[in-house]
């Protein structure tokens, strides 16, 4: 049985540089986990390029699908890492148009499912009194921008979940900590009008969109650092400024 590190979401363009570069940096001592919802051939091809890689789907907005992704790993060995990058940003609604179902839909997705994944992963890894956990958030946790409030409650909300795990987990002998990506060259943000866009860029001091590369680089960081816990890392290009 090997040790497994967890990428949810691994589908999407930051999970899938996540899952490759620890991939490479663990120098396989790793076996990757790509989690996928609806996306089965982004998944498997990431998986065709990670040797030893196994796929699993699972709707995480669920508790079914929560469990189901936690007894597929332990199908297959000892969780060591898990990176919760599985999120959603849409729908976009002005303050008061908020509504109650996109509440729902995007707290689910965003908050309920890494939380519980939090809770569910860290009994296990508490076992072997080992173990690292990354979430992934977003400058918007701490930035206004129009339309984005259930997004950056949702943000906000994980990043203090992140603090209260790595104060409660750390006597375990595990670390919980963040990463906040900037506006990121991925699907999420592949529909941004030009106009918005070069309105963004404005508010970024290095002045671009960074690469699912760079937030893969500050998971690693976060996974390697042992002496860090609790560190919410921003990795926006200067936008929380
Ligand atoms: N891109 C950015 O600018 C940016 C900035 C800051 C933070 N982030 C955060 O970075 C993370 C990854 O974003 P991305 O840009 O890589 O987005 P993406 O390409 O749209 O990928 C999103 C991933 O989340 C999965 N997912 C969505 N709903 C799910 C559900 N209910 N259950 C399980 N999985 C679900 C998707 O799975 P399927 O595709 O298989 O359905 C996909 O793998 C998100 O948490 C996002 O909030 C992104």
């Amino acid at each position: 049985m090997s040790e497994i590190a967890v990428v949810t979401g691994a589908s999407g363009g930051i999970g899938a540089a996540i899952a490759r570069l620890i991939h490479e940096k663990s120098e396989g001592q790793l076996t990757l986990c790509l989690h996928y919802n609806g996306n089965k051939e982004a998944a498997e091809k990431v998986s065709a390029g990670i040797p030893g890689s196994f796929v699993v789907k699972a709707d995480l907005s669920s508790a079914d699908g929560r469990k189901a992704l936690l007894d597929a790993v332990l199908a297959k060995g000892t969780p060591y890492c898990l990176v919760n990058n599985a999120g959603i940003d849409k729908p976009h609604e002005p303050a008061l148009m908020i509504d109650e179902a996109s509440f729902d839909k995007i707290v689910d997705t965003n908050l309920r499912a890494p939380l519980f994944l939090m809770r569910d992963f860290a009994k296990e890894m508490a076992r072997n009194e080992a173990g690292v956990i990354v979430n992934v958030s977003s400058v918007l946790a701490r930035k206004a921008v129009v339309g984005s409030a259930l997004y950056r409650a949702s943000k906000a909300a994980l990043e203090a979940m992140t603090r209260q795990f790595a104060s409660e987990l750390g006597p375990k002998g595990l670390r919980v900590c963040a990463v906040a990506p900037g506006f990121i060259e991925t699907a999420m943000t592949a529909s941004i009008p030009e106009d918005q866009r070069a309105a963004i860029k404005k508010d970024v001091a290095l002045g671009s969109f960074g690469t699912p590369e760079a937030v893969a680089e500050s998971v690693w960081h976060a996974i390697e650092n042992q002496y860090l816990n609790g560190a919410v890392i921003a990795v926006d290009g200067g936008m929380s400024l």
